[in-house]
């Protein structure tokens, strides 16, 4: 299994009919591909979680590269791990003002405890948007 973390600058503003085009087409695809995870976003970022196969994760990877409704995409992680984290979600929306959403709660946990730039990106993020 591979796990895959990162931050992109979203170009759809707070477009919440472009977001849904963006989770169901995620979630066709995903269900598809046995892929899981969590797309976390407000007005100017997205933070997404994939997990599955190694090489579906892969692929979902480059799909999601090539999509020209974000940019700046910067890796956060990306780990072979043991096992899914994020549960079965085909792709779970996780908005800013949802903090106790356990996903969104994982992934401020998770980038407290890392040291990379990256990281400290994804938590000011998430955390500029509670404030
Ligand atoms: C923020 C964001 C998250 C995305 N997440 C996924 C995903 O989880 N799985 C996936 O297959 N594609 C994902 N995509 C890519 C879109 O689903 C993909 O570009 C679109 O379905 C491609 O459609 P087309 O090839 O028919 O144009 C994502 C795109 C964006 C902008």
């Amino acid at each position: 299994m591979r796990r895959i973390i990162y931050t992109s600058r979203s170009l759809i503003g707070g477009d919440q009919t472009a977001l849904d085009a963006i989770l169901a087409e995620s979630s066709t695809w995903n269900t598809e591909a046995g892929v899981t995870g969590m797309l976390w976003s407000n007005d100017a970022h997205f933070a997404q979680v994939i997990e599955g196969e190694h090489d579906k994760v892969g692929v979902t990877m480059d799909r999601i590269r090539a999509d020209p409704r974000h940019t700046d995409i910067q890796m956060v992680l990306d780990r072979d791990v043991m096992s899914r984290q994020f549960g079965d979600w085909a792709m779970r929306r996780a908005d800013g003002g949802e903090v106790s959403t356990p996903g969104t709660t994982f992934l401020l946990g998770f980038a407290l405890g890392e040291s990379s730039v990256s990281a400290k990106r994804l938590y000011e993020i998430i955390i500029a948007t509670e404030i």
